[in-house]
């Protein structure tokens, strides 16, 4: 009797697509520690992240696979997930230990970055991921508030600060050193500029699956600070409904565009309001309006939030509701946008590879 081997095995397990990464999973490195004696099959399945909404998919699509591989008797698998680097980090020597960096902006104020932030930032975690939140409002911190930890002991370490914890995450915020709070107004560009490099590079975040980094509104001096000082994995844009917000919102993707800084995608908040009456959805400030700036401007649309008291509250009282009420529409709202953003990721961290693997093989010109 032929006795079924390695090859074989590999070869149905190539045809298993991740679908976000539109990759096979052999070729994406995803099966490791592979063993097979006498029928006996056993390898690790490593997902390119924690939170990929389709996780649960590409095992099920394995275990179909391999069940097809005539000659398995046994077989035996671990599933873990390991995010994917999003930045080149051979370049970034000061900040190596990051894998990811997401900026969290807008066009408009007030539309709810701080509040995405936070709770996506808690969502990652919660999936199991290593997740710092960096406040760079440096003007307006709003971080400590919504965490409930007005004032942090801000501990040195080896010259590094050491970022406060909370509810599993590793947060900094310009807020968290009281006494300057009320002076960051009358800073100008270069020393704000220099207080978010400091918070970046000087911060002992160790390693980090995601750091979120909470920006002010529009695109001065702290988006483009954090956009040009070290590599990032990109720019998530908030916006709402209102035409106010996303005719700004749009601008605000059209600089980032200009000054090639990588767009994750749009989420769309406080998009619809869920009746307590009757559980319908009403898209109070009108329908569509982020899903039609994905489409014309060519970013993925990650999610929308509906307009809740539950959140704002949250905000409020330092209970974020991601905390206080995880099984609720809104958290749920704050959980797919979420999976969609990791997924964006693990997608730009593909392409990154890639690229960096066209440079190393690409011939040297010969004169
Ligand atoms: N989905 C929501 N439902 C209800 N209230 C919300 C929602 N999102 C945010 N809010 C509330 O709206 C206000 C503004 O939110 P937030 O501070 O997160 O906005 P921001 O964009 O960070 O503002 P800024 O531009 O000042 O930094 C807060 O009071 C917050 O609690
Ligand atoms: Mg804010």
């Amino acid at each position: 009797m032929n006795m079924v081997g390695v090859d074989q095995v590999l070869e149905k397990l190539s045809t298993v697509i991740d679908p976000d990464l539109k990759k096979d999973i052999v070729s994406m490195g995803m099966i490791k520690d592979l063993e097979l004696n006498d029928g006996n099959l056993k390898f690790t399945l490593e997902l390119t992240t924690p939170a990929c909404p389709f996780n649960a998919e590409i095992e099920d699509d394995v275990r179909k696979a391999v069940s097809q591989i005539q000659g398995i008797k046994n077989f035996d698998m671990i599933v873990t997930a390991k995010v994917m680097e999003g930045r080149s980090l051979d370049v970034d020597t000061a900040l190596a230990t990051v894998k990811n960096i997401i900026g969290v902006a807008s066009g408009k104020g007030g539309v709810g970055k701080s509040t995405v932030a936070l709770n996506l930032a808690l969502t990652l975690s919660q999936s199991g991921a290593k997740v710092g939140l960096l406040d760079a409002d440096i003007y307006g911190p709003s971080i400590p508030l919504m965490l409930g930890i007005q004032k942090a002991n801000m501990e040195f370490e080896d010259n590094k600060l050491q970022p406060a914890e909370s509810n599993g995450l590793k947060v900094v915020s310009f807020g968290f050193f009281a006494d300057q709070e009320h002076q960051a107004a009358i800073y100008r560009g270069p020393i704000i500029s220099g207080i978010l490099k400091q918070f970046l590079v000087d911060t002992n975040w160790s390693n980090l699956d995601y750091l979120i980094v909470d920006l002010p509104p529009g695109t001065g001096d702290i988006p483009l600070t954090l956009a040009q000082t070290i590599p990032i994995t990109g720019i998530l844009v908030v916006t709402t409904p209102q035409e106010v917000a996303s005719n700004v919102a749009v601008k605000a993707i059209g600089m980032f565009n200009k000054l090639n800084i990588p767009l994750i995608g749009v989420v769309e908040n406080m998009s619809y309001f869920i009746c307590p009456n009757c559980n319908e959805k009403h898209y109070v400030f009108g329908e569509g309006g982020a899903k039609k700036i994905s489409e014309k401007h060519n970013i993925p649309f990650l999610g929308e939030i509906p307009l809740n008291s539950g959140i704002m509250e949250g905000s409020d009282k330092g209970k974020p509701i991601m905390l206080t009420n995880p099984s609720s529409p809104s958290a749920e709202s704050f959980r797919k946008s979420a999976k969609n953003i990791a997924a964006q990721c693990s997608i730009l961290a593909a392409k990154l590879r890639e690229e960096m693997q066209a440079e190393a093989v690409e011939p040297t010109p010969t004169s």
